[in-house]
């Protein structure tokens, strides 16, 4: 090993290994052996290095918003975010070539920030001075820090009491004005586009075109980070179905290029309590009937989906297929993510619970090459993952949790021997 561990009081090195402090008392740190290096091999792994290409959205501007002047952009930058393979996550699936792109590592923790950055920057086009919208909290967060760095008022309609708390607190911390409407998040909608109409401000939802411009994105990095090798299937959770509408949009744009020849099937899935596009689908009728959402997963908690129209024409276009959830499918396939170290936020888990559901009933097949959304951080939503390994969570029962346990301070070793023969 080309490293060492060295005392930084007297010098005496020791082979890296558990040991952390010196004989002496002393702090240990590295050293590496010194090598001649050249700085070109760091510049060409970081290419291109400046903003907005090394954006995972403006990187395809031409495909997005090719007439912005580049001056409007803002942008933190987005994008660029992981795709996962865990083979924990693939046997529960039953899928081996199961991988997830994980949208939760975009700068304010959920994909929002792709749609955001765009229909931000085109606010500034346009001269705004207030960008508004509603959400179920990932929206709201997104809006706020981009609104705080363009120097715009944002203003966020939430569903009293029913967002997640670390999503509130993002909203509030940047500095947008955040009102509370008693009802669900479709109330919100109505609302938010109501007062955008009386007060000029420019709704950011993703009724807004410029959103769905941005969320294609994740479909072209995906594809861009394959060597666009389309997967056979890609499977996204579906709340206002923006993402389904987005996704189906990027792929027929990639086919019209030339940059890929086959379109993966697209499985939207719904909550089962909030699944009004999977009622549309399964049982036809020529429009989506609104209904009382249901859900632990309160990001996709809508009975109203905006985008039904567009999301119907991608899931027909793409052969695709649109999926229910239970709450205790989403919890436990959450726990199946967050266990194998790559985690996710309740509503991201519906890809995955979906993506089993669908290999079981044979629809997915175990040798299909499938890419599971994960749309937003572990942390976004704490509180539900608490309340999971404790046993709190009303009407799930915890199959897989894992609740702390207390230490007897009196015998310290017999009871950590006690938890980890657990
Ligand atoms: N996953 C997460 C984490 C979300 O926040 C959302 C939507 C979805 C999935 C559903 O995506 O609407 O494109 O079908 N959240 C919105 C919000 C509604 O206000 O943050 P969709």
């Amino acid at each position: 090993m080309p490293s060492k561990f060295r005392c930084i009081r007297c010098s005496r090195e020791y082979e890296p290994g558990s040991i952390f402090r010196c004989e002496c008392g002393g702090l240990l740190e590295v050293i590496h052996e010194p090598i001649k290096w050249d700085r070109h091999i760091v510049d060409s792994r970081l290419c291109p290095m400046g903003v907005p290409y090394s954006s995972g959205v403006w990187r395809y501007k031409e495909l997005i918003h090719p007439g912005l002047y580049a001056g409007f952009i803002v942008t933190r930058p987005e994008g660029n975010t992981n795709i996962y393979h865990r083979g924990t996550v693939s046997d529960y699936v039953g899928v081996d070539k199961l991988t997830m792109k994980h949208e939760g590592e975009n700068p304010t923790g959920s994909f929002k920030d792709r749609g955001i950055t765009v229909a931000v920057s085109e606010a500034l086009r346009q001269n705004a001075k207030a960008v508004a919208c509603a959400s179920t909290g990932n929206t709201s967060a997104s809006m706020a820090a981009y609104a705080a760095q363009a120097n715009l008022q944002g203003i966020v309609f939430i569903p009293e009491g029913e967002i997640a708390y670390a999503k509130l607190s993002q909203a509030l911390a940047y500095g947008s004005k955040v009102v509370q409407v008693p009802g669900s998040f479709d109330d919100a909608m109505r609302i938010v586009q109501e007062a955008s109409r009386e007060l000029g401000l420019y709704l950011l939802n993703s009724i807004n075109p410029w959103r769905v411009e941005g969320q294609k994105t994740i479909i072209l990095e995906l594809l861009h980070q394959r060597g666009w090798e389309p997967p056979d299937w890609i499977v996204v959770p579906a709340g206002n179905l923006g993402n389904t509408s987005a996704f189906g949009k990027a792929l027929a744009e990639l086919v019209e290029l030339g940059w890929i020849d086959s379109v993966p099937r697209i499985a939207s899935i719904q909550a089962e309590g909030a699944a009004p596009f999977y009622k549309l689908w399964k049982y036809g009728g020529s429009e989506l009937e609104a209904l009382h959402p249901e859900t632990v997963a309160t990001a996709i908690k809508i009975g109203n989906p905006v985008s039904w129209e567009k999301a119907l024409r991608v899931i027909r276009e793409t052969d695709g297929v649109v999926e229910v959830v239970t709450d205790t499918e989403i919890m436990e396939a959450k726990a199946i993510v967050d266990a194998s170290g790559v985690g996710c936020e309740p509503a991201s888990a519906a890809s995955i619970a979906g993506a089993k559901k669908l290999t079981a009933a044979g629809i997915i097949r175990p040798d299909d090459d499938v890419v599971c959304v994960l749309t937003g951080n572990l942390l976004k939503d704490p509180d539900t993952t608490v309340k999971y390994h404790t046993n709190k969570l009303k009407g799930i029962q915890p199959a897989r949790s894992n609740a702390p346990t207390q230490l007897d301070a009196k015998s310290i070793s017999a009871s950590l021997r006690r938890i980890l023969s657990k």
